[in-house]
C-alpha cells in the first residue's frame, strides 16, 4: 500500500515518550507512513519563538496535511501564544472531535456505558479572543457566529455520525438567553437536520445539557455545539469516563488536520517512564482512519483493547483488583505489540474500512442575501452619572430624523422610566432609532464630542427583510 505522508511532533514533558511508543506501535502494526518530524513547543519558545513553531515546520504540516502532534508547553503570560490555537487558526481546522468512552470493568469509571463524541466548533465564538477595554470600568469580548461556520461544523458533526454508525446528534446551545448568536446556530441545525432523516436530533440548553453530560452520559451520541460551550463540556464528558489521560482530540480541517492526546505534558512525571501513551495511541489511531488506513487501525485498535482487557495498565489507571500488572511506557507498548493481530474477547471489537478516508462534507449553502436597510445606531458611552441628564446631553446631539429610543447600562433599559434598583456602570448605550447613513452618523458623533459626551464605539442597526437585526433591552 502507498505510504501516506503524516508530519509528527514530539512535543514536550511526557511528549517524547508517548510518541515513541505510539510510533513504535504504528511501525509494528506496519501502518503504511511516511514521516517528516518537526520541532515545536519548549525549545522554540527558549529561541525566542514566540508561536513555539518555525515557519518551515508549518509548510511541512501543509505539505503533507497531517499532524500527529505530542502535548506542548504553553508558557504563562507575555506574549507567547497558544501553539494548538494558532496551528488550528492557520490550518483553519474548524472541527474539533473528542470521543468520550467508559471502558468498564477495565478501567474505572464514574459511568459504565457511556460512548459519545463531542464535535465542537473550533474557529468561532468567544474564542476568536476579539477583545476590548471600553471606559474605566468595563471591558468587552465579542462572540462571532457565522451562517457558513454553524453549517460547516453541524453537516461535519451529521456526516460524522453517518460514517461511524451513529444514530443521534445532540445540539446544545444556549438559545434562550443568546437569541442572535446561538438562536442562529439552532437555526442551522434545525435546516441542516432535515438532510439527515437517518440520524435522529435532539436539543439541550448547555446549562442543563452539561449536567445531563455528567450524570447520565449513555443519554447521547454525537453532541454537536460552539466553540466555549465544546471546550468545557467535552472536559466534563473525558472526566466522568474515568480516565482523562485516554482522551483525544481531533482537529479536522479542509485541507489539514491534527490528531494529539487531550491530557498535557505531565512535567510531574516526564522522563520517568511511566507514562500512558493510550491517549496519544488512540489519536493515532483515528489519525490512520482518516487516512483511509482502516485496516491498520482496527489492527492496532483491538490489540489496544485486548491489552487493556488482559488488566495491563500504566499507573494513572492501575486499579488493585481490576489491573493485573502495573507497567510503564516501554512495557505497555511491548504489549500492545504482542497483541497485534488480536482481538478483546469481553469488550467490542473494532473493524474499520480501508481506504475510506476523512469525512467530507457537501458544498455550503450560499448565504441568502436578505434587503438590508440602515435603521438607526447603538452609540455607545463611557458616562458616570444619571440616565435623565445623559438622555438631556444626547438629544439636542442626534441629526435630523434621528430619536433617541432609550438608554441602557449591560443591556438593562434606564431611560425612559428605569428602575431606581439597577446597578449602572460606567459603560451606556444610547439606542437611536431613524433611517440612517454615514453623513448623520459623523454629524452626531462631532456633535456628541461637542456636547462632552465620551464615545467609545457605535455599532449600526439594520433591518433584514423588514426584521431588526438587534436584540431588545432588557426591562
Ligand atoms: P496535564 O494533562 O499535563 O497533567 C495533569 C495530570 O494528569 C498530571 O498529574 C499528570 O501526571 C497526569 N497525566 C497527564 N497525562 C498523563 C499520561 N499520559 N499518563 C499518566 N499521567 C498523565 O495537565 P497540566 O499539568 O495542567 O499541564 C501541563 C502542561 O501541558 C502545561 O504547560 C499545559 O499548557 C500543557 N498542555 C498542553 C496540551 C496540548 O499540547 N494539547 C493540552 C493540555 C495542557
Amino acid at each position: 500500500m502507498k505510504k501516506t505522508p503524516i508530519t509528527v511532533a514530539h512535543g514536550d514533558g511526557i511528549g517524547p515518550e508517548i510518541m515513541d511508543a505510539t510510533l513504535k506501535i504504528l511501525n509494528a502494526a506496519g501502518a503504511p507512513l511516511e514521516i517528516t518530524t518537526i520541532e515545536v513547543g519548549q525549545k522554540l519558545f527558549e529561541r525566542g519563538v514566540m508561536t513555539g513553531i518555525e515557519p518551515a515546520s508549518i509548510e511541512a504540516i501543509r505539505a503533507t496535511g497531517v499532524l500527529l502532534k505530542a502535548p506542548i508547553f504553553t508558557p504563562s503570560g507575555g506574549g507567547y501564544k497558544s501553539l494548538n490555537v494558532t496551528i488550528r487558526k492557520l490550518m483553519s481546522l474548524y472541527a474539533n472531535v473528542r470521543p468520550c468512552q467508559s471502558y468498564h470493568p477495565y478501567i474505572e469509571a464514574l459511568h459504565k456505558n457511556m460512548d459519545l463524541v463531542v464535535v465542537r466548533e473550533n474557529e468561532e465564538d468567544l474564542y476568536a479572543g476579539i477583545e476590548h477595554r471600553q471606559t474605566q470600568g468595563v471591558v468587552q469580548a465579542l462572540k462571532l457566529i457565522s451562517r457558513p461556520g454553524c453549517e460547516r461544523i453541524i453537516r461535519y458533526a451529521f456526516e460524522y455520525a453517518r460514517a461511524n454508525g451513529r444514530k443521534k446528534v445532540t445540539c446544545m446551545v444556549k438559545d434562550n438567553i443568546m437569541k442572535m448568536v446561538d438562536g442562529l446556530f439552532y437555526q442551522v441545525f434545525e435546516e441542516i437536520s432535515a438532510d439527515y432523516p437517518d440520524i435522529q436530533k435532539d436539543r439541550y440548553i448547555i446549562d442543563i445539557g452539561a449536567a445531563r453530560i455528567a450524570s447520565r452520559p449513555q443519554d447521547f451520541d454525537v453532541i454537536v455545539t460552539e466553540n466555549l460551550y465544546g471546550d468545557i463540556i467535552s472536559d466534563i464528558a473525558a472526566e466522568v469516563t474515568g480516565s482523562v489521560g485516554l482522551g483525544i482530540s481531533a482537529n479536522i480541517g479542509e485541507q489539514c488536520a491534527m490528531f494529539e492526546a487531550m491530557h498535557g505534558t505531565a512535567p510531574d512525571i516526564a522522563g520517568r517512564g511511566i507514562a500512558n501513551p493510550s491517549g496519544l495511541l488512540l489519536g493515532a489511531i483515528m489519525m490512520l482512519t482518516h487516512c483511509g488506513h482502516g485496516k491498520a487501525a482496527e489492527t492496532v485498535h483491538n490489540a489496544w483493547f485486548k491489552t487493556i482487557e488482559d488488566g495491563i495498565h500504566t499507573g494513572d489507571i492501575y486499579r488493585e483488583g481490576t489491573s493485573r500488572q502495573r507497567v510503564g511506557t516501554a512495557e505497555f507498548t511491548d504489549a500492545v505489540i504482542a497483541r497485534l493481530g488480536k482481538k478483546p474477547t469481553e469488550m467490542k471489537a473494532v473493524s474499520y474500512p480501508d481506504g475510506k478516508g476523512g469525512i467530507k462534507i457537501p458544498a455550503l449553502k450560499p448565504v441568502v442575501q436578505a434587503k438590508k436597510e440602515w435603521i438607526g445606531l447603538d452609540v455607545f458611552i463611557e458616562y458616570n452619572g444619571k440616565a435623565d441628564d445623559l438622555a438631556e446631553k444626547v438629544k439636542p446631539a442626534l441629526a435630523s430624523g434621528l430619536e433617541l429610543s432609550i438608554l441602557t447600562n449591560r443591556g438593562v433599559k434606564c431611560w425612559p422610566k428605569g428602575s431606581s434598583g439597577t446597578f449602572c456602570t460606567d459603560h451606556w448605550c444610547a439606542r437611536v432609532l431613524g433611517k440612517a447613513d454615514t453623513a448623520k452618523l459623523v454629524e452626531t458623533l462631532q456633535k456628541l464630542e461637542k456636547a462632552g459626551v465620551t464615545v467609545v464605539k457605535n455599532e449600526n442597526l439594520y433591518s433584514f427583510d423588514g426584521k431588526d437585526g438587534f436584540t431588545a433591552a432588557a426591562g
